[in-house]
């Protein structure tokens, strides 16, 4: 109930603590403010990205480069602790690499890489895994979920996937780390790890908090509403990918799952409903009581069209975008060999100090 209410008036952003924490007093002298706070975050390039990846993430991202300093990665090497089709990840990391780009990352204002360009990444994981107890990767439900899924590749990586997690946050120093409430339980561990560490060797790493958004935190599937909208669902009526063509999606909304009441309404029992007025309210702006008003006394079937429609022009451009990368596969290479480099360079430094205070030998020029 208290979950309905707090959507209903759409309650802020929740942080662990606010973005605005650290953020600096208005007239507190520059050379203190100039450091723009770093946001990072990463998706898995593991296979159609729907609409619940775009409003629940994605769109989110966008919102952010102008006022923090963005570092975003394909997430690469997360993907094959389930087993990958050669062929299929390389033609997901482009398309996904594309797809980002179209729909609005902009490589001159964040930093848009690939994970497996850059070696810190499993560098510091092995370190922090020497760090992180057995009993806590236990804990995570994502593994116990996974290791359910695939009980034939229950494999060591799949065990250690949040420490390559919180070694992607930790490298950079980020302050906050937009991901959906699925990530939450991996945020907390990466903050754990992280305290862990300076705890023991002095103030390595910089405490990253989870920014979960106020709204599309959770899209669910067209066809079971109390589902997440999930891109591997059988049915293909049940989710939206981002590429869809405007007449696949205006039928799949045409289709979703409702219920009996025939009234435009949030409200308990509603999910499928709740769940097409949260997908409206993202695509348009449009507050809920709005909503409501504007479809006070018609049906269910103009309400269905109308979301349709408006999702189906809202992802028009960023299809036509899509379309004009993937046929610049050398402007792609450029970006992302570029961000490769930079994010090398960053990260590398923290790596650095890690591995001093750990207690290795340094080499002569690192
Ligand atoms: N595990 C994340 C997911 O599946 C992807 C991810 C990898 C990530 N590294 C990250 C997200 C670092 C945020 C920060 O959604």
């Amino acid at each position: 109930m208290f979950a309905l209410l707090a959507r209903f008036f759409e309650m802020e952003a929740y942080f662990m603590t606010t973005p605005e924490k650290n953020e600096p007093e208005k007239n507190e002298p520059a050379s203190t403010v100039e450091r723009k706070k770093v946001i990072f975050s990463a998706i898995q390039p593991s296979g159609t990205i729907t609409l619940g990846n775009y409003l629940g993430a994605l769109k989110n991202w966008i919102g952010l480069q102008d006022k923090y300093d963005c570092i975003y990665a394909l997430a690469d090497l997360h993907t094959i602790t389930v087993r990958q089709k050669p062929a299929d990840l390389r033609r997901h990391t482009l398309e996904a690499y594309a797809l980002l780009l179209a729909c609005g990352i902009d490589p001159k204002k964040s930093l848009f890489f690939i994970q497996s360009h850059v070696p810190t990444h499993a560098q510091l994981a092995w370190v922090l895994a020497c760090h992180t107890q057995f009993g806590d990767l236990q804990r995570m439900t994502q593994f116990k979920d996974k290791s359910a899924k695939h009980p034939d590749n229950v494999n060591a990586g799949l065990f250690t996937y949040p420490v390559l997690m919180a070694a992607d946050i930790l490298l950079y120093q980020a302050d906050f780390v937009p991901v959906g409430v699925d990530q939450k339980q991996h945020m907390e561990l990466t903050r754990n790890i992280a305290e862990r560490f300076n705890g023991i060797y002095g103030n390595v790493f910089t405490i990253p908090d989870a920014y979960i958004p106020k709204e599309g935190a959770k899209i669910m599937s067209l066809q079971d509403p109390t589902k997440k909208m999930s891109k591997s669902d059988e049915n293909v009526n049940a989710s939206i990918a981002v590429l869809d063509k405007p007449e696949d999606i205006m039928r799949k909304f045409k289709r979703a799952v409702t219920d009996s009441e025939s009234c435009v309404r949030y409200g308990e029992g509603k999910d499928g409903i709740n769940n097409l007025m949260g997908i409206y309210a993202c695509v348009t702006g449009e507050t809920y009581e709005q909503i409501e008003k504007d479809f006070a006394g018609k049906g269910y079937g103009d309400f269905k069209s109308a979301v349709g429609e408006a999702v189906a022009e809202h992802l028009r451009p960023i299809r036509e975008r899509y379309t004009d990368y993937m046929k610049n596969r050398d402007y792609m290479e450029h970006c992302w060999s570029d961000a490769a480099q930079k994010a090398y360079g960053i990260s590398n430094r923290t790596l650095r100090k890690v591995m001093k205070k750990v207690g290795f030998v340094q080499p002569k020029c690192s």
